[in-house]
């Protein structure tokens, strides 16, 4: 029996995660959900082994509350819960900026907690193409890639935008740059467990957009979605739930420190920083100094 946990699962490409894997006969899913009742719901529709835990990825005192009570191995990670805010600044009771403390902080801090548990097992992060600015079709939606500064500076909201729009665009691909460039670097630091990025394509009629105004969540919702197969780079989170979930279950395919795309074939958009050994160290190191965590650099340096 494989114990898998799934964070923001209800709905999106969590859901879709959940929904897969409820079919497996040899997995006992956990999913790891900010609102309860909502998680519950779920639970009900999907058959197997399924327990649900309250998990918000924005809270350092959640996460640390739902690792304490941990106590049994744990065969895969997968961190998805993530958001997009394109509105104002906003900040978590922990005092970072909400998209860095959700897509990077909190992941991190839950993936630590948990590592103890995990020996053989995979955690798979969710990248985005967003995070690279050579890609582009996220420059066409007007994303120019990840602007890493320091965790510090980015934790206070700082940012070199002229909009608000364009700072909630930086955040996210940012955020998404950084939850990537720490997969290489912890499968050099740790290579009892494989980490893999799943870079999941454009899946338009999820959630992600709901800070965006009403005319973009329409589209998004309503029309976007019909056009998937026409549009390069597009997906459903179906399709790309089915290649993670092929990458946390095979070690041939999803081969540890790598990034694949949602065919679960290595991906070609992956820009060159996220696989740059000095700046997964950078990143690395700065973001176990804000959690108050051990360096895992500190392993790799010592072996
Ligand atoms: N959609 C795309 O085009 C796209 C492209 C590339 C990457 N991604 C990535 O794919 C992942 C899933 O996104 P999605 O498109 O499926 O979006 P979604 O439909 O909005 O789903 C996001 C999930 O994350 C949960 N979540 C948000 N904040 C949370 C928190 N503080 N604690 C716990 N859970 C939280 C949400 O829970 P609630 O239901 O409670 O809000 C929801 O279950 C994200 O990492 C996203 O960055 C998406």
């Amino acid at each position: 029996m494989k114990t898998i946990l799934v964070t923001g699962a209800t709905r999106g490409l969590g859901l879709a995660f959940a929904e897969a894997l409820s079919k497996l006969d040899d997995v006992e899913l956990i999913l790891g959900v900010r609102d309860l009742e909502a998680g519950r719901r779920v639970a009900s529709d999907l058959r197997g082994r399924v327990q649900v835990a309250k998990l918000d990825m924005a809270s350092r005192t959640s996460i640390t509350r739902f690792v304490s009570t941990w106590d049994r191995p744990l065969y895969g990670l997968i961190n998805n819960a993530g958001l997009q805010n394109v509105g104002d600044t906003s900040f978590s009771k922990d005092g970072d900026e909400l998209t860095l403390a959700v897509n990077h902080l909190g992941p991190n801090l839950l993936m630590r907690g948990l590592l103890p548990y995990m020996q053989g097992g995979c955690v798979l992060g969710i990248g985005s193409g967003t995070h690279n600015p050579e890609d582009k079709d996220a420059a066409r939606f007007g994303f120019r890639g990840g602007r890493f500064s320091s965790i510090a500076a980015l934790a206070q909201g700082e940012t070199d935008a002229q909009t608000q729009r364009q700072a909630g665009f930086d955040r996210y691909a940012t955020s998404k740059l950084l939850a990537m460039a720490v997969v290489p670097e912890m499968a050099r630091c740790v290579p009892a467990t494989r980490f893999v990025t799943l870079d999941p394509g454009l899946m338009p009629g999820t959630g992600l957009v709901r800070s965006a105004p009403a005319v973009v969540r329409l589209v998004w919702r309503a029309v976007l979605p019909l056009l998937v197969p026409l549009m390069s780079g597009a997906s459903t989170p179906q399709a790309s739930a089915a290649a993670g979930l092929t990458l946390l279950l095979d070690p041939e395919l999803g081969q540890s420190g790598g990034t694949y795309h949602y065919d679960a074939k290595p991906s070609t958009g992956v820009w060159s920083k996220v696989n740059d050994p000095e700046f997964g160290r950078i990143v690395l190191e700065q973001t176990d100094a804000h959690l108050g965590l051990d360096p895992v650099g500190a392993l790799r340096r010592a072996s």
